[in-house]
């Protein structure tokens, strides 16, 4: 029998931008990819994004000559499908954009993103497209790599590709007229990257946060934090882009929260779930002696000063075992659990037992009854 061996190197290039006004007629960045003479876009907008922007949008596209067509999307977790990604396939075939050279321009949070770029993966073995978050989960993470995916058959992400955008362009005025309560989900996700990589980043959280998050994150000190977290997670991600390296630091928070977000898909934000789980996590490292009291005690008083609410009845050891169970199988075997060792590293567990959590429960349920008097 002969043996044949194929490979094949392939770069892979992206550029995340900062930019402002992305509307504005001599503002190029989302033409700055692919061809503007007699050309196409297909362009996906956050529903909630197009009731701001719609005249704004249009007239960018007709100013530059370009036939745009722009197809909305109701954000959430619920719409996050098969049958949307179906819709916007059927939608793309019926305006066949060049495969090559005409980007497929996805404006919305991470709902939306991880859908468009599933397209994108999906349509014709792959067509390139812009990434622009719109939400802070969006803008700090969830644009930020190279992950898109939808859910099926009751698991979160269950269908996906890899595949990278031609660019993420990042305009924070889109924060502007977000809801509070999705800024503080995507604040979780800037605690988190503090926590287990940059203490400096967690300074700056607790000086400023609150601030911050009043502010949309308009504010000098609000920009600061968003560029500090996201050349942070570009740090974690660039490495590790197709995740062969299971262990990874941007997984803390992401091992108890999987569980939460699916069993109260309707109650809990992806982020909301990932601050349970991070909660959890410091009192276990605090258990092993990771954490001192007083960096314990850091972490808690800034979920506090962030002005997070907590509802502890959503806690269930059993359900955060099984998701344990679940991500183990997920990374193939170990646990790989990210936990913050001091404020700014961490180490990954792969022994943590069902005691531990009843205990990380018990803990945790006991200082939401003293700090929320809802509870
Ligand atoms: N691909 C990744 O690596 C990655 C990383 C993290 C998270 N995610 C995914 O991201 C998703 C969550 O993203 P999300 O929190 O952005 O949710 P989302 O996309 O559902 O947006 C949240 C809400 O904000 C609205 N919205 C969006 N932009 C707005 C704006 N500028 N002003 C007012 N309202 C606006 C949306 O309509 C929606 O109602 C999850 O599905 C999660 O799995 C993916």
């Amino acid at each position: 029998m002969s043996k044949r061996r194929v490979t094949y190197q392939h770069t892979i290039e992206y550029e995340v931008i900062n930019t402002s006004d992305l509307f504005h007629p001599q503002n190029w960045a989302l033409l700055s990819v692919g061809r503007i003479e007699d050309a196409r876009r297909f362009v996906v907008v956050d529903e909630n994004v197009e009731r701001h922007f719609s005249v704004e949008i249009r007239n960018y596209f007709s100013h530059h000559h370009i036939e745009a067509k722009i197809v909305t999307f109701p954000g959430g977790e619920e719409n996050k499908t098969l049958e949307h990604h179906l819709y916007f396939l059927r939608e793309l075939d019926s305006f066949p954009i060049h495969r090559r050279d005409e980007p497929i321009i996805a404006i919305g949070g991470g709902v939306l993103t991880d859908v468009a770029g599933f397209v994108a993966a999906n349509y014709r073995r792959g067509v390139p497209h812009i990434k622009v978050p719109t939400t802070l989960m969006g803008y700090v993470d969830a644009s930020i790599g190279i992950k898109t995916g939808i859910n099926f058959n009751g698991s979160k992400n269950r269908l996906g590709a890899f595949h990278p955008p031609q660019k993420v362009l990042l305009d924070k005025s889109f924060l502007k007229t977000l809801p509070r309560r999705h800024i503080l989900n995507g604040v979780c996700e800037i605690i988190k990257l503090a926590v287990i990589k940059d203490a400096g980043l967690f300074d700056l959280l607790e000086i400023h946060g609150a601030r911050s998050v009043d502010a949309h994150f308009q504010d000098e000190e609000g920009g600061v934090i968003l560029d500090r977290a996201i050349d942070g997670m570009i740090d974690e991600l660039q490495p590790n882009l197709f995740e062969e390296e299971l262990a990874r630091r941007v997984d803390f928070g992401h091992t108890f929260s999987y569980g939460l977000e699916t069993r109260h898909e309707a109650h809990l934000f992806h982020g909301e779930a990932v601050l349970f789980d991070i909660l959890l996590s410091a009192v276990i490292a605090s258990g092993r002696n990771l954490l001192s009291d007083e960096e314990t005690e850091r972490i808690f008083r800034l979920v506090v000063s962030l002005g997070y609410e907590l509802d502890a009845s959503l806690l269930d050891p059993e359900l955060l075992w099984a998701s344990l169970t679940e991500r183990t199988y997920h990374r193939n075997g170990l646990q790989r659990v990210p936990m913050p060792r001091g404020i700014g590293d961490c180490v990954f567990l792969n022994d943590i037992k069902t005691d531990e959590i009843e205990f990380a429960v018990k803990n945790l349920e006991d200082w939401i009854a003293i700090n929320y008097d809802h509870v």
